[in-house]
């Protein structure tokens, strides 16, 4: 599906930057495809050699024969990015639009970029940097299941996707892209308890990151309820129930969950 496009990257950050390495790393798209672009001269010339494609800062440039334009810009800059696109003509030949911003509407960037230009918008998160992400795309008013379908192709090269309801994106932004932060928050906590304990620092970090990475492969692979697989560690009279009670008196699923509605809510801000 991305063998014969041409595509734009404009904004080449943290996930500008994870987008074009997936894309080259699978092979889907090559070098002479790909075009990215930063704010500034010295950050898109080192870019341009890192990444081994073609890299500048004039965005309707990189945009005016595009077959589709990735948006990897911060959400403040995207209304002025469209538009600045839009003024030079840049999106006349309707490209499908594609926009990582967190808290940025499909509705909002329709608005700016003209009549009939297709926009998806996409949630992806970090571990895309090693093929491990989680990606969530929505389609926009005049976008297609085609169009969706190539978002779904553009960020399977960085790991697993999933098609839902724009209504959903800011709770996607909270769970699955402010996630990774989450548990990397959860992740040192254990090892501080392992470290109370006298493990070594490090061994304390390489047991709590390979047990999370292992449970939550469990989750995946068996299809389970996390509280089944939950039961099938907690022995009667166990030191994992004892553990578990500890972790409930602090109310540590309340403060869990509503982390990720205090996330979700600030994300629908973003836009505003
Ligand atoms: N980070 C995450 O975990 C994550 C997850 C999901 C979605 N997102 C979304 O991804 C987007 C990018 O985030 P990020 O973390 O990658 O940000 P970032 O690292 O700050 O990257 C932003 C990039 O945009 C460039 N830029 C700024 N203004 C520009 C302009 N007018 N024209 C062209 N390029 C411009 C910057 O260039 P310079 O380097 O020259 O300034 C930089 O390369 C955000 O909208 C965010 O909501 C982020």
């Amino acid at each position: 599906m991305l063998s014969d496009k041409r595509i734009a990257v404009v904004g080449s950050g943290t996930m500008g930057r994870a987008l074009v390495g997936g894309l080259l790393r699978s092979g889907k798209v090559g070098a002479g495809q790909l075009r990215c672009t930063a704010r500034t001269r010295g950050s898109a010339e080192k870019l341009g050699g890192e990444l081994g494609i073609a890299c500048g800062v004039d965005n309707a440039e990189a945009a005016h024969g595009a077959d589709i334009v990735v948006l990897c810009v911060k959400p403040k800059d995207v209304q002025k990015v469209v538009e600045g696109l839009r003024a030079k003509a840049s999106l006349d030949h309707a490209p499908l639009l594609v926009s990582i911003a967190a808290g940025i509407s499909t509705g909002f960037i329709e608005g700016i970029a003209g009549p009939g230009v297709p926009v998806v918008r996409a949630m992806p998160n970090t571990p895309c940097f090693i093929g491990k992400g989680m990606t969530v795309v929505s389609k926009g008013a005049h976008a297609t299941d085609e169009h969706a379908a190539m978002a779904l192709d553009i960020f399977s090269t960085m790991g697993k996707t999933m098609e839902l309801e724009e209504k959903h994106m800011d709770t996607v932004t909270a769970l699955s892209a402010s996630g990774p932060a989450f548990i990397y928050v959860v992740l040192e906590s254990l090892a501080d308890g392992g470290v109370m304990r006298g493990l070594p620092r490090g061994a304390a970090i390489q047991l709590a990151a390979q047990m999370t990475l292992g449970a939550a492969e469990m989750v995946l692979a068996t299809g389970r309820h996390p509280a089944a697989l939950k039961d099938d560690v907690t022995t009667p009279a166990g030191c994992t129930i004892a553990g578990i009670l500890a972790l409930e008196d602090g109310r540590i699923r309340s403060v869990l969950a509503r982390g990720v509605e205090i996330a979700a809510r600030a994300a629908g801000e973003l836009g505003k």
